[in-house]
């Protein structure tokens, strides 16, 4: 395409999009915490099933794993890739008013119809994709018009350049919907039925699944938060990103490695013994880029480190560079065959899952949303120090929750493997158990703790947006005061 470098201005982007996914993120995110939380109680405290089957452990794990991951985390990717695109690319979102408005309710009533069948049963039993299949075919329609929006308004972008954040944005469409295809391969047992079985069996069914799982992370959880980083970080710190030549090299390299490591999930399985150690050599491989990543995203902040003292965001979007190179090194760590035999089955795996959920994925969602609403609505924050609260509960809700699990994990990790001197088992299961009660207690209070920071948020959020409509009664139309501030 020929470009040409017409800038143009706010009114003219399609931020109403942005502003429901946005509000969207915020809603599911905030539900499917309380969820975390109340799961989290139920391990603690197992009379909190109340024996109502729509409320036990095993239907609501699911709707907490799909409200975090698909609500709030796929609404805050939506509404924020659809913000990147438009601003980097000087373009309004193609698609007219109907297509995006189209992706929006696509994805919400996926997840919303999604979650309440979990609650009456109906799953397809595949961790991160237990969406029954007229739920995946609803995604699939609206994957398909969510990529046509985005691949054309950088068709019709007015800069000749496409910034780095869109190539992680665009890695993560493209491999959202390779790894949803296949992994959902399946024929419904009739029309008029949820319930399907998959083309694959036996180990190759593992295989498949964990190939998507871990793609699931390193696509949607990884890349493109990283998308996410690549726009906020540098725009929060007022410069550019320290070495854009390592964003490329970080894009490929987690791009060309991710996509090998999924039998690190079956180590010590009947998964024929190479396929687990062929995982484990690119699991050990990515953590060279991943931390390449860490230190081009912490490294943006040289020379203007005075910003941490002041900026409430700024801290948010470094712990959250900080908790990435955490979970990208503990990651690594536990797909050595010797170290996995311990942590898996255990406690230790929901840990490293969370530093790297709450630690990056929401503390840099946090951090952009900070960033962005204001700028959405045309106003200022409602308050700084609200913000600063939100760190600091945040932050010590995070370590109570890692601190309990790996106590909990490498404790039940060895007890597991303790032998006595005749070569008995030295602890029973439920030795285990009663062992992580405390653990558990903890988990849940610091659960508890990240979810009142998100109360928080939306206070916030809330009275900043409240503020800006007030102000706007008066004038002729919200575009003309959010042109003239942003
Ligand atoms: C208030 C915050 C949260 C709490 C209290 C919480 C709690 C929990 C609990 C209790 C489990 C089940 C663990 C088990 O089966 O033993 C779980 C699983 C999980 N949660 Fe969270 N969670 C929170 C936030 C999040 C967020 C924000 C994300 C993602 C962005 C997330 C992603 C996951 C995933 C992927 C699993 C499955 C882990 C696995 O199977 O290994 N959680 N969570
Ligand atoms: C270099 C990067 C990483 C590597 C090599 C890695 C490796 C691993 C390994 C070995 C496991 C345990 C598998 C098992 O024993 O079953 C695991 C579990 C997991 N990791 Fe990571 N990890 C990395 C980064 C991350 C990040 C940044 C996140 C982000 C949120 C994450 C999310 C998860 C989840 C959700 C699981 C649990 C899957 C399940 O069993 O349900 N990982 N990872």
């Amino acid at each position: 395409m020929s470009a040409n470098t017409v800038a143009i201005t706010a009114e003219q982007y399609n931020y109403d999009i942005v502003k429901k996914f946005a509000i969207m993120a915020m809603v599911w995110g905030l539900l499917g915490m309380s969820v975390g939380v109340y799961i989290a109680s139920e391990l603690a405290f197992p009379f909190l099933n109340f024996d109502i089957a729509e409320i036990t452990f095993g239907r609501l794990r699911p709707v907490h794993t799909s409200l975090v991951i698909f609500g709030f985390g796929g609404s805050a990717l939506l509404g924020t890739s659809y913000y990147v695109v438009q601003r980097t690319c000087q373009a309004r979102l193609w698609g007219g008013k109907w297509l995006p408005e189209f992706t929006f309710w696509g994805w919400q009533l996926s997840i919303g119809i999604g979650v309440v069948l979990y609650m009456m049963g109906y799953t397809q039993a595949r961790e991160y994709a237990e969406f029954v299949w007229p739920v995946d075919l609803a995604i699939l329609v609206t994957w398909v018009a969510y990529a046509t929006v985005f691949f054309m308004t950088i068709r019709k972008r007015s800069q000749p350049h496409i910034y780095v954040a869109l190539w992680f944005y665009l890695a993560f469409i493209l491999g959202t919907a390779v790894l949803h295809i296949f992994n959902n391969l399946a024929v419904p047992v009739a029309w008029n039925s949820f319930d399907s079985y998959s083309l694959f069996s036996g180990v190759q069914d593992a295989m498949t699944q964990w190939w998507y799982g871990h793609n699931a992370v390193g696509t949607i959880l990884t890349i493109a938060f990283l998308g996410m980083m690549y726009y906020f970080l540098p725009k929060q710190a007022e410069r550019p990103i320290y070495s854009y030549r390592l964003s490329i090299i970080h894009f490929w390299a987690l791009t060309f490695l991710y996509m090998w490591v999924g039998g690190h999930h079956l180590l010590w399985t009947s998964l024929p013994d190479w396929v687990g150690s062929l995982a484990s050599a690119f699991s050990i491989l990515l953590l060279l880029p991943s931390w390449g990543g860490m230190i081009n995203g912490i490294m943006t902040l040289s020379g203007a480190w005075e910003k941490l003292r002041s900026d409430p965001i700024m801290l948010f979007m470094i712990t959250a560079m900080a908790f990435y190179g955490m979970s990208t090194f503990e990651g690594p760590m536990m797909s050595l065959k010797s170290v996995n035999a311990l942590s898996h089955y255990t406690d230790w795996t929901i840990g490293h899952v969370h530093s790297g959920a709450l630690g990056w994925v929401a503390m840099i969602t946090i951090g952009s949303f900070y960033h962005m609403v204001p700028r959405l609505w045309g106003v200022k924050l409602y308050s700084t120090k609200l913000v600063f609260t939100h760190f600091w509960v945040a932050t010590v809700g995070i370590v109570l929750y890692i601190v309990a699990l790996w106590v909990a994990g490498i404790g039940q990790g060895l007890m597991l493997r303790a032998f006595d001197q005749y070569g008995n088992l030295a602890y029973t299961f439920v030795e285990t158990v009663t062992f992580m009660h405390i653990p558990y207690v903890v988990r849940a209070v610091g659960g508890a703790l990240f979810l009142s920071g998100m109360v928080l948020m939306a206070y916030n959020l809330y009275m900043t947006v409240w503020g800006a409509r007030r102000e706007l009664v008066p004038v002729a139309g919200q575009a003309a005061v959010a042109a003239t501030r942003v």
